[in-house]
Order: C-alpha cells, then structure tokens, then sequence
C-alpha cells in the first residue's frame, strides 16, 4: 500500500514499510489522543530562550506553540497533554488554557528535565489511557499537508507511522534510508553521514503499545530516551509505515537562530501574499467546527489592536 499524498511518481509513493497488520484498522476507537511536546532548554537560541520557553517565542504573528496546535487540531485531535518545563508551565496555562475556549481538552503535565522526547509517553501514560496517539514537537511548522488521514481510525497500517521529507541537512535529523522498492532500511538520529536527504520531522502517530515501547528504552550516549528507537523497534517489528511527504507540503523546525529567521519569513510571505494565516488556532478550531461563528467574533474581540482579531472577523465574511 502506497501513502504519500495525491502524486505518483516513483520517488514520492517510496517509503512505505509493509507490515502484517498493512489494511486493517490502524487506530481503533476511542478517538486518538495528542501530546505537544513543549519542554526542553531551547539553548540553541541562548540569548532568546534564557528566561522564556522556546515554543512560546513568536514565529512572525502568533507564539511557536500556536502551530503544533493548530495542526493537531486539523488532524482531528481534540484532547492534548502539554508537556513543558516545571518553570514555564504556568505561561502556557495562561496562553492556552483550557482549552475550551477553542473546543479542546488541554492537559498540562512537567518533563522535571529533558530526557528525552520518548519520554513524553512514559509523563503521558495516564492521559492516554491506552489509546493511541499522536506525539508532536513543539517547535515543528507544518503547512499545506493532509496529515489527518493517519488520526482516522481505518487509516491502513498497526503500530507507528512516521514520515520523511527531503532536507539538505540531514544530519541534523533523523534520517531515513529507503531502498530501491521504497521499503524502509534503517532510521538513524542525527548520523554524521547520512544515508539519505530524507529526515523525519516531529509528528509521530502510534497505537497503544507505545508506552511499552518506550518504558523498555535505555538512555543513549547523550542521555535521552530517543524517539528515533522508538520507531527502529516499530521498524524491526516491521510495524512502522514511512510516508514521505509530497513536495508540495512545508516543514519547518524552528532548533537555530537561522531556522526562526526562516520560519518567520516563511510565514510572513505566506501570509501577506495569501491573506490567509498559518497556524492559526481559532481558525483552525472554527474550521473543524469545533466552536460557532458566534464563538469566533467572542475570541477576536480582545484582539484587534494587533490586527489579528481583524483576520478572525474577516474569516465569518
Ligand atoms: O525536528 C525533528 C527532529 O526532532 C527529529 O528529526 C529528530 O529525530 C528528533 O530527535 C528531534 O531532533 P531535535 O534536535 O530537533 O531535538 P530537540 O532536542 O531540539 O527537541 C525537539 C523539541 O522537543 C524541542 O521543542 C524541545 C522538545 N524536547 C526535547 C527533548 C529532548 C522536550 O520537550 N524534552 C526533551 O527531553
């Protein structure tokens, strides 16, 4: 089974990993759970990030996390755990809230230190109650790909489903290494020489049993329970689908003073030119019907003196 959006040439339907359970229902009912990973020392951008979290630094309009969220929202999540930094939890509570406001279920949880992003099921094992889930990091901007089709129970696959997207700095990743039939070879973290361009960005879905998964992880060399073994153990159960994403889709990760110059000037181009927003959470939730067109005017009220408030009106015409 090929997944990789509507093209079909050979380079973009690679990546697929068949495994036993390929076709039958991937998530199960009750409706999947989202944790926003959003903790870490963001020292990469020292200065910027001594006193305040990196997810919470402005990407253009809007804070860094906005975008995470409003992309678990388009893939149909509707309860998230927030995992941050003992020290920074109460400004995303004071950001997000509850997040009824936008007709989510938003849980807060602390990481005490960052050991690693397969930690975030180990701290999120009772939010997710043995339901399947979908990790996100929270400084990754996706934009203009159809994630929400692995979040639908029935998608296709068991067990974990990544994706991979071409990059001319791989090593900074996880980097995939497909072979000539498109099937998955190895995933490595961060190799100094990589054995592809194909990285693998921070939206990780996986069924119940990765909590097990991660529980049996041992800390790597640079003490972190990684997330990349998390997906080679799915990958050697052959129960891990890779979907490379199509070229027409944008990722972006915000690690480096360099990656927030770009992201931010992504967004702003974007945004002027089109009119339209990226990442933007109270569109997103209206969108998915999750709050009415009387709830929008209510959350763009406050907001007009930056203009944004304006955007949201504009969305009711
Ligand atoms: O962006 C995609 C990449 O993210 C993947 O290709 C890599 O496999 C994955 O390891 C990760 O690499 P990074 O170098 O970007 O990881 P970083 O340490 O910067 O953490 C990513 C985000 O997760 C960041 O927002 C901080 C948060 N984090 C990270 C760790 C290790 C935590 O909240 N807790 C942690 O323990």
């Amino acid at each position: 089974m090929i997944e990789s959006g509507s093209r079909t040439d050979r380079r973009e339907r690679r990546g697929v990993t068949p495994g036993p359970g390929a076709g039958t229902a991937l998530w199960p009912d009750p409706p999947m759970r989202g944790i926003l990973l959003a903790g870490g020392t963001g020292s990469r951008l020292w200065p910027v990030t001594k006193a305040i979290s990196k997810q919470l630094v402005p990407v253009f309009d809007k804070p860094m996390i906005f975008y995470p969220l409003s992309t678990l929202i388009s893939i149909g999540i509707r309860e998230i755990l927030v995992i941050t930094t003992p020290g920074d939890r109460d400004a995303f509570v004071r950001l997000l809230g509850d997040g009824s406001q936008w007709g989510l279920r938003l849980e807060y949880a602390v990481q005490p230190r960052p050991e690693g992003i397969a930690q975030a099921f180990l701290i999120g094992e009772e939010f997710l109650g043995g339901r399947s889930s979908a990790l996100i990091l929270g400084d990754n901007l996706f934009h203009g790909v159809d994630l929400g089709r692995w979040s639908r129970p029935g998608a296709g696959v068991v067990g974990g489903h990544i994706f991979a997207w071409p990059v001319p700095n791989p090593s900074a990743y996880a980097v995939v290494e497909f072979d000539d039939a498109g099937r998955v070879l190895s995933i490595e973290e961060k190799p100094s020489r990589p054995r592809s361009r194909y990285a693998v960005p921070g939206l990780y879905f996986y069924d119940s049993t990765v909590v097990e998964v991660a529980r049996g992880l041992r800390p790597s060399a640079r003490g972190e329970l990684e997330i990349t073994a998390v997906n080679d153990h799915y990958l050697r159960q052959r129960r891990l689908g890779v979907t490379v994403l199509d070229r027409g889709s944008v990722w972006l990760d915000t690690g480096t003073v360099a990656d927030m110059a770009r992201a931010n000037e992504y967004v702003r181009v974007v945004e002027e030119r089109q009119g339209c927003k990226i990442g933007c959470v109270e569109e997103a939730a209206w969108r998915a019907g999750l709050i009415s067109d009387a709830e929008l005017r209510e959350l763009a009220r406050p907001l007009f003196s930056s203009g944004y408030g304006e955007y949201l009106l504009g969305l009711l015409g």
